[in-house]
């Protein structure tokens, strides 16, 4: 099976499969305010990650590019991106690297966004070169590195020996140039994982918690013969993943990322102490259902439920969220009674 073959399965099942995975997002809530003392006109959307300023929390985050077709996506979600002002990571470069011949599928982005906020994107095993060249390749302000350990091993011709990868993130963060953002791809993380991305220097994360796209439900779909069904509901849930991150919110500047499909998860992310927050899933059905136009009305809806639920709580700036109290109920509360965590 080709690069390009899987690159193509990739955004079909995607798009295929349906969300049925718990996201964790509806254990939480916020306490509401009757007398918020807030104003709509004066709530700032703006954020930071890895020292770059962004104007939005939300991100568009990494989906595709190496074969032919991927190339009008990437062109779409770039002029997405420009027109909602909103930072957009790259699908892996990794078939790029292997054969010049498809870089257009990723430089597209740069193109049509020639002063966004653009993220490459590399397995976590990627030499400093290789990151090096990615970076080059599309003009990246940051890279993601990105951990997908049970997609691999899902996947019939996937990497099976993952060991050593510390030591490569640490050599990319230190020798890359830009800053790196390490991200899983939609199994979440644990306190075990930030302890050990603490000691590689990297300075932001994102989470990729389960409950949205499920990558080993994608591969199953892509194997012949048996499947690893009951690996479909494998890792931590994006809520439980942020939960998990509350004594690294000083170490890292989080993203939360995995399932989120609306202002509502995206302002309990930033409760929960994220910087920022992915979209991929939620972004690619829109705008491959229904264009670039419609995908632009939904981002600028977004944006604007997200300044109501910044004014409800009182605050004045979307990182303000992280200063009022969320509630934690169901299996994301008994998880962290378990675990002892936040
Ligand atoms: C992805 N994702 C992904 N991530 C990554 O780091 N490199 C990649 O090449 C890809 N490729 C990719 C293709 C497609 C079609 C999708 C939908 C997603 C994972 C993505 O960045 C994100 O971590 C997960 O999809 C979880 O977020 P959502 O989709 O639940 O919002």
């Amino acid at each position: 099976m080709s690069i390009e073959q899987r690159k193509l399965d990739h955004v079909r099942y995607a798009l295929e499969l349906p969300i049925s995975e718990s996201t964790g997002f509806s254990d939480l809530s916020f306490v509401h305010r009757a007398l918020p003392e807030s104003d709509l006109a004066d709530v700032s959307l703006a954020t930071s990650i890895g020292g770059l300023d962004l104007s939005s929390p939300i991100l568009l985050n990494a989906m595709t590019g190496g074969a032919g077709p991927t190339e009008a996506i990437n062109g779409k979600l770039a002029e997405l991106a420009k027109h909602c002002g909103i930072a957009m990571a790259v699908g892996s470069q990794r078939a790029a690297l292997k054969d010049p011949a498809l870089v257009s599928t990723y430089r597209i982005v740069r193109d049509v966004n020639p002063d966004g906020i653009i993220i490459g994107n590399l397995g976590a095993g990627a030499t400093v070169e290789d990151a090096k060249r990615a970076v080059e390749m599309i003009g990246a302000d940051l890279l993601h590195l990105h951990l997908n350990v049970a997609q691999e091993l899902t996947m019939p011709e996937g990497d099976r020996s993952f060991s050593g990868l510390v030591e490569k993130i640490r050599q990319v963060v230190e020798g890359v140039g830009v800053p790196v953002i390490v991200k899983e791809v939609g199994n979440g993380m644990s306190i075990e994982t930030f302890r050990v991305l603490a000691e590689t220097g990297v300075k932001v994360v994102d989470v990729a918690g389960r409950g949205g796209t499920n990558f080993v439900a994608i591969e199953n779909r892509r194997r012949s013969g048996l499947q690893f069904q009951h690996m479909e509901s494998w890792g931590q849930t994006t809520a439980v993943s942020l939960l998990e991150a509350q004594e690294f919110l000083h170490r890292f500047d989080l993203i939360g990322s995995g399932g989120v499909q609306n202002a509502h998860d995206a302002a309990k992310c930033l409760a929960l102490g994220a910087k920022a927050v992915g979209l991929a899933g939620a972004v690619l059905r829109p705008l491959m259902e229904l264009g670039v136009e419609q995908a632009v009305e939904m981002m600028d809806h977004l944006h604007s439920e997200l300044r109501a639920i910044v004014t409800l709580q009182g605050c004045r700036s979307v990182l303000e969220l992280a200063e009022r109290p969320v509630m934690v109920r169901g299996e994301t509360a008994q998880w962290c009674q378990l675990r002892g965590v936040a």
